[in-house]
């Protein structure tokens, strides 16, 4: 059986993109094959594609770290031919042929029942980042974050991550920060339900202080670097900031002085090796009480267009949520499987 997939090839020093035919047969093994209805476009596919050896390493590959879908086959009890599926992390589009194919096959316990409140195209509009940035909101609210602690602040705000946090913690009765680089963004922003906006530099201002005036009752950083420590450092007393990305760098310039002064907390978030059961119950919130209209977040792909979307996202151009329609029907630009 035959199916189209973006392929990424390791070329001399670069890496080049063409759409080709495969075949299920050369699928790496696992227990459900599913036919992938939608994908979606991650700051971590446009790493895949582009050989950050830190996600793949091993090419030809196709990449598409999520996935929505109906089973084909599975080899498990789990799972019957017709379910409605979401795969999202653990290896998918890093050293698994990922969600730009219209086929992936998987392990059963990468996968996740979809929720009956969601439709396969809404899990993708979510994706990744729509599943983490509730990830991040989950765990504050876990350590103690609630309406009326102050405002939240939310770095990267028009990306992926950031943008589904704002729409999220509004719809949730929080006052948000969003901190964002694109000056002509700032009314879609205001829509999500931010109450206030800040530029990029000012969120870098005073780096150089070992604290900042206490504004913050919580934050969802999706950059790192300085402007993470900086949201450390402005969070008031006993707060917490949930760190999950690093567009600006891995590295966080810190000292202990916030933590040992404001008794304030430094969450990590990791939505690609957290347990099935817990991704379920995440994608249960979003199904129900935290069910989201991210409709004005949406930029429709599909493995042609999704091309130019991948040097966006890495550019820190794109802005809200990128869904790939493995549907829609597209033009081969390679040959071979
Ligand atoms: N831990 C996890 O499980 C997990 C899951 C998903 C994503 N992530 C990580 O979270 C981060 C965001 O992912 P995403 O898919 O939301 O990416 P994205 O859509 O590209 O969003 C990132 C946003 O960050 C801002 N930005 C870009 N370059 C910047 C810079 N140099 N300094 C400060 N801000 C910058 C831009 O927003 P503005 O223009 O509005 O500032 C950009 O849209 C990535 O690092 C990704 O790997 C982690």
């Amino acid at each position: 059986m035959s199916f189209t997939a973006l392929r990424i090839d390791k070329s001399g020093d670069g890496f080049s993109r063409s759409i080709v035919e495969r075949q299920v047969d050369d699928l790496p093994a696992g227990d459900v094959l599913i036919d992938v209805h939608y994908s979606s476009l991650n700051y971590k596919d446009g790493l895949s594609a582009t050989g950050n050896p830190g996600v793949t390493r091993n090419y030809p590959h196709t990449p598409g770290i999520d996935a929505a879908g109906v089973v084909l086959e599975c080899a498990t009890a789990d799972l019957d031919p017709d379910d409605a599926v979401v795969v999202t992390g653990f290896d998918l589009g890093m050293n698994t042929a990922g969600g730009y194919g219209q086929r992936i096959r998987v392990p059963a316990g990468w996968v996740v029942a979809l929720p009956s409140g969601l439709t396969l195209h809404e899990s993708m509009l979510l994706g990744t980042a729509g599943f983490t940035a509730a990830l991040c909101v989950h765990k504050l609210e876990q350590a103690g974050m609630a309406p009326g602690v102050g405002p939240i602040l939310v770095t990267g705000a028009t990306g992926g991550v950031g943008s589904v946090a704002v729409k999220l913690l509004a719809q949730l009765g929080y006052d948000v920060t969003a901190v964002t680089g694109k000056a002509e963004q700032h009314e879609l922003l205001r829509e999500l339900g931010a109450t206030d906006i800040i530029s990029r530099e000012a969120a870098r201002d005073g780096a150089d202080r070992p604290l900042l005036k206490e504004v913050y009752g919580g934050a969802i950083d999706t950059v790192g670097g300085e402007i993470l420590f900086n949201a450390i450092k402005s969070l008031r007393y006993g707060c917490s900031v949930a760190a999950c990305g690093l567009v600006d760098s891995p590295q966080i310039p810190a000292s202990v002085l916030p933590f040992i002064l404001r008794h304030v907390n430094l969450l990590g978030v990791d939505s690609v090796q957290l347990p099935l059961g817990q991704k379920q119950e995440i994608w249960e919130k979003l199904a129900g009480g935290w069910k989201l209209d991210l409709s004005a977040l949406e930029e429709r792909l599909n493995l042609e267009s999704v091309s130019g979307a991948i040097d966006r996202i890495l550019a820190g151009k794109m802005v809200g949520r990128g869904v790939v329609d493995l549907t829609a029907s597209v033009r081969l630009t390679g040959q071979g499987s």
